[in-house]
């Protein structure tokens, strides 16, 4: 793994960032989009494809499968499953990134075994997959497991039968890997408790067009009719990256002069805008964009602070949690986060504190921010690629320069994020190890 650091020289609180940012292609509908292509017959191509490290591993993860996969044109992957015969994960690749899980799922429906390590991914919880596993049961697979727990072997060599499965959480992934492979079981599967994001929505659109049957995307109930291997109809575009368009739209509301966030999908983030405007921020909503524009001696703090719980969608993404805790440590007042989704995702807090914010911790699950203060530069190293770009926004607004580490974890979601920053005013250099 690269160990690629970036030199951010801070604003020292001054409002200048202008420009456009344009949204890229979102990281986590394209994986899935990509993993379902083991569900089709015939070879599947994605457009808007985001340049990131999770896209690369995705396709080398499919390629070690006996894929065709090719990037031949920027911002295109086309993929083919047609010669996929091994049924055992890499486990270097699977290791890295959380959405290897993803994978088996369409593996044990459409040749009856999967073996895999358990997933890797952000430091953010324990990351259980304990439902993906109950569901596959509950489907007539036969999960065994290493005396180390760390390895599974699951068969179904009858194939998957169509069943009723509940999460007793609305997990995001789990609602994705089951749609999909509910395609390739006998019968009906119907899905209670799903998670209802808008990238969800966007793999059931996809699907529906290549002659699935999904009915309830988007909603707590989805119901899928197993019809076997699906034949994909032409380009289909990856959906904007919402959390990206968040992290921006927070950047600018920070030190933004006159920023434009550009191919966004703002319906998609009304419980972000919807945060901001309780704060003060004056924003102006277009069909794909959202602007921020302030006069240039405006300070942060004449923000006020508003309290942050998050939640599933359409609630506040605890994917945004941590680039909206660095905004609230420069508005005036008091802000309690609750992150209600995952066990350790406020573990960029020290540092935050070790920068100059006032941070009290309450619990694994809640902070209270009090602001403003003062940030000054420090030397970082990211947890996971969310609070990797939190820590990027922080070192922007702060006194004096900042050395960001692992920045391998902000190249998994972020394509080219320090050109797209530099043109926006951003001092910002990547050094390269
Ligand atoms: C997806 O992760 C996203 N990742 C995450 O984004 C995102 O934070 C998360 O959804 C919540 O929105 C991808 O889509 C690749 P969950 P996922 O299953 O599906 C528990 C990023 O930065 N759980 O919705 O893994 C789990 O521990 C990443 O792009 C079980 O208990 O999240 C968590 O507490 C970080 N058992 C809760 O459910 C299971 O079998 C919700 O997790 C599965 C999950």
């Amino acid at each position: 793994m690269k160990k690629d650091r970036f030199l951010i020289t801070g604003l020292g609180g001054k409002r200048t960032l202008a420009g456009e940012l344009t949204v890229s292609g979102a990281k986590n509908a394209i994986l899935k989009l990509m993993a379902s292509s083991l569900i089709f017959k015939t070879a599947v191509t994605f457009s808007n494809v985001p340049e990131i490290e999770d896209v690369r591993r995705m396709g080398e993860m499919l390629q070690d499968l006996g894929a065709a996969v090719s990037f031949d044109r920027s911002g295109f992957v086309s993929i083919s499953t047609e010669n996929v015969k091994k049924t055992t994960l890499d486990r270097e690749i699977a290791k890295r990134m959380r959405s290897s899980i993803i994978v088996t799922g369409p593996l044990l429906a459409r040749f009856g075994a999967v073996s895999f390590p358990h997933p890797g991914g952000c430091v953010i919880g324990d990351r259980p997959i304990d439902m993906f596993l109950e569901g596959y049961q509950k489907m007539g697979a036969v999960v065994s497991i290493s005396k180390t727990g760390e390895d599974y072997e699951i068969k179904a060599p009858n194939g998957l039968v169509g069943a009723e499965i509940f999460f007793r959480i609305p997990s995001v992934t789990n609602t994705e890997t089951f749609m999909m492979t509910a395609v390739l079981a006998w019968g009906r599967t119907v899905l209670q408790n799903a998670a209802m994001e808008p990238e969800i929505e966007s793999l059931a659109e996809f699907l529906n067009k290549s002659g699935a049957k999904i009915s309830g995307a988007g909603t707590p109930t989805i119901t899928i009719e197993g019809g076997g291997l699906l034949e994909s109809g032409g380009v289909f575009e990856t959906m904007p990256d919402r959390i990206e368009a968040g992290s921006f739209l927070i950047l600018a509301a920070l030190a933004g002069k006159e920023i434009s966030i550009t191919h966004c999908e703002p319906r998609h983030l009304i419980a972000l805008t919807e945060a901001l405007r309780e704060s003060g921020v004056p924003l102006e909503i277009g069909k794909s964009s959202i602007s921020v524009s302030l006069p240039k001696n405006m300070p942060v703090s004449d923000f006020k602070s508003v309290n942050i719980k998050t939640h599933e969608y359409p609630g506040f993404p605890t994917d945004l949690q941590a680039p909206m805790t660095v905004f609230l440590t420069q508005v005036t007042g008091e802000s309690l986060i609750h992150e209600t989704i995952f066990e350790n995702r406020l573990n960029y807090a020290p540092d935050l504190v070790r920068m100059g914010a006032d941070i009290k911790v309450w619990d694994a699950h809640r902070v209270l921010v009090t602001g403003p203060t003062i940030l000054k530069g420090r030397e970082l190293f990211g947890p996971d690629l969310r609070a990797g770009l939190a820590y990027i926004m922080a070192a922007i607004i702060a006194e004096g320069d900042s050395i960001i580490n692992n920045v391998y974890f902000i190249d998994r979601g972020y394509s080219k994020i320090e050109e797209r920053l530099a043109a926006v005013g951003v001092s910002i250099e990547r050094l390269a190890e």
